[in-house]
């Protein structure tokens, strides 16, 4: 049989078809964020479904599509698609990296205030999260904010438009700001305080579970039939599940656009600090999550856009010591630990010996030692942690995975298979159809190589790290 794994991200939808061999077929198709005044990021849905659809039947081509089984979703988090009740997308959908809300965002900690939004849902607001770009929808759209019918998040809209159905998944409600995540489901009180009718919301599965099939509509367009479609999970969710971060203690970090921590815990416990997301996990349990809004695209920006290469091997070949520069990497605010949307980035340290060099290693090591701080603050919760899985983009750098090892002081598991989220959606579309084949997938997952810290560099990169910490505090007070 196959399953099919779709990662619904920021940039492209990523495609996946298991079939009883392993993975016998990835694909991609990119789409455009547009990106406007007031930290906008929007994307239309229209594009997500079309490209889904392509992908599908380019993955489907040359297979006997009756033996597709499943399908299961893994997407972005957090973003604000909205229906009227004809089931018509209203506006754009509000990307998880749209900051326009951070004023309602604000109002929620400030007034409502932080202890109660922990005490609800378990976490507290940051304006990437769906409950105050509500809110901002009501406070300055409110023509938009009167004919919603229907909200849901993206992977969701794209479920509803392959099934018919409403539903979403307790990873992905989790980011809502609207759930409680240690009872797994909706709080009330969130909804009176955001303006939210409890009948926009959609019903919420565990991510394993069969939400449905696919719809004649689908089916004709596709080629398929009696397919099962899972709920699905957050992309980071299920990420963790395709680099097989399953049981209580394992973690993963991701070095995609984003940069993401990830622990899975099997007790539930908020974090009062507010530094970092306390949601369910697509395994049935809950997770911490400590995301940065800039992970692997600083190095991105650094290389590509500043000094203009894209020979990402040539720039680190060679390098091996510890710059003497700090880099901040806050070019869009930061999320966890800061919840700062006004911060930017900053390199420091720079003397007339410093070169090009010096600079690309920094970029590495701001990153690294901001995973440290939220891995650090993981750990307070709890969680004992002394490695990791890795994967996501960044992991293509030897140089960096080093970097990260030494500053986190923890050994990194590379896992052979790159695909993440795309696999994790295939194992929870197998999940949905036969537990058993589903943990026997899972118990195959290989690691492709583990990187081990150097107790020289660990200290030496602890000594800098203490220092890196100091910025932050100090740079607030000018923005
Ligand atoms: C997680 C988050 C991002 C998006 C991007 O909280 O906002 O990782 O899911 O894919």
């Amino acid at each position: 049989m196959y399953y099919i794994g779709i990662d619904l991200g920021t940039s492209a939808v990523k495609l996946l078809l298991l079939g009883d061999e392993g993975i016998c077929g990835v694909t991609s198709k990119v789409y455009e964020v547009r990106y406007g005044e007031e930290g906008r990021a929007e994307q239309d849905p229209k594009d997500w479904y079309e490209k889904t659809v392509e992908g599908i039947k380019e993955l489907t081509e040359n297979i006997d599509k009756t033996k597709v089984a499943a399908i299961g979703f893994g997407g972005q988090m957090h973003g604000l698609v909205a229906l009227d009740e004809k089931d018509n997308v209203i506006m754009p959908a509000i990307l998880w990296n749209d900051t326009r809300s951070f004023k309602e965002s604000d109002y929620l900690n400030n007034v409502v205030g932080k202890k109660r939004l922990t005490e609800l849902t378990g976490n507290i607001s940051f304006p990437g999260f769906t409950a105050s770009k509500i809110m901002w929808l009501k406070n300055n759209e409110p023509e938009k904010f009167n004919r919603i019918s229907k909200i849901m998040l993206p992977k969701d809209y794209m479920v509803y438009r392959f099934t018919g159905k409403h539903c979403t998944d307790v990873s992905d409600a989790s980011g809502m700001l609207l759930f409680d995540v240690e009872k797994r489901k909706w709080s009330e009180e969130m909804l009176k305080i955001t303006g939210v009718n409890e009948d926009w919301l959609p019903k919420v599965y565990e991510s394993y579970e069969c939400v449905g099939y696919i719809n004649e509509e689908t089916e004709k367009i596709l080629g398929l039939k009696n397919v099962k479609v899972a709920a699905g999970a957050g992309d980071n969710a299920a990420a963790a599940i395709g680099t097989g971060t399953v049981n209580d203690g394992d973690c993963n970090i991701s070095l995609g656009t984003s940069g993401t921590i990830f622990a899975v815990t099997s007790k539930y416990k908020a974090d009062y600090e507010n530094a970092i997301h306390n949601f369910c996990n697509a395994t049935g349990e809950y997770h911490y999550m400590a995301c940065m809004l800039c992970g692997a695209s600083c190095n991105k920006w650094w290389l590509e856009d500043i000094i203009g290469t894209d020979d990402y091997d040539k720039e680190y070949e060679d390098c091996d010591g510890i710059s003497d520069v700090f880099f901040l990497p806050y070019l869009m605010g930061e999320r966890s630990p800061l919840n700062d949307t006004k911060i930017r980035g900053m390199f420091y340290g720079m003397s007339m010996s410093t070169t090009r060099k010096d600079m690309s290693a920094a970029v590495l090591e701001g990153v690294a030692f901001a995973l440290r701080q939220n891995l650090d603050i993981i750990k307070s919760m709890g969680v004992k942690i002394n490695k990791s899985k890795i994967c996501g983009g960044g992991t293509k750098n030897r140089y960096w995975l080093n970097i990260i090892a030494n500053v986190l002081n923890i050994e990194l598991e590379v896992p052979e298979n790159q695909e993440g989220a795309s696999y994790g959606g295939a194992l929870l579309a197998l999940r949905c159809c036969d537990e058993e084949k589903y943990n026997k997938e899972i118990s195959k997952l290989k690691i492709k190589e583990v990187i081990k810290p150097q107790i020289e560099k660990v200290n030496k990169y602890n000594e800098k790290y203490c220092k890196f910490l100091k910025f932050y505090p100090l740079i607030k007070q000018i923005y």
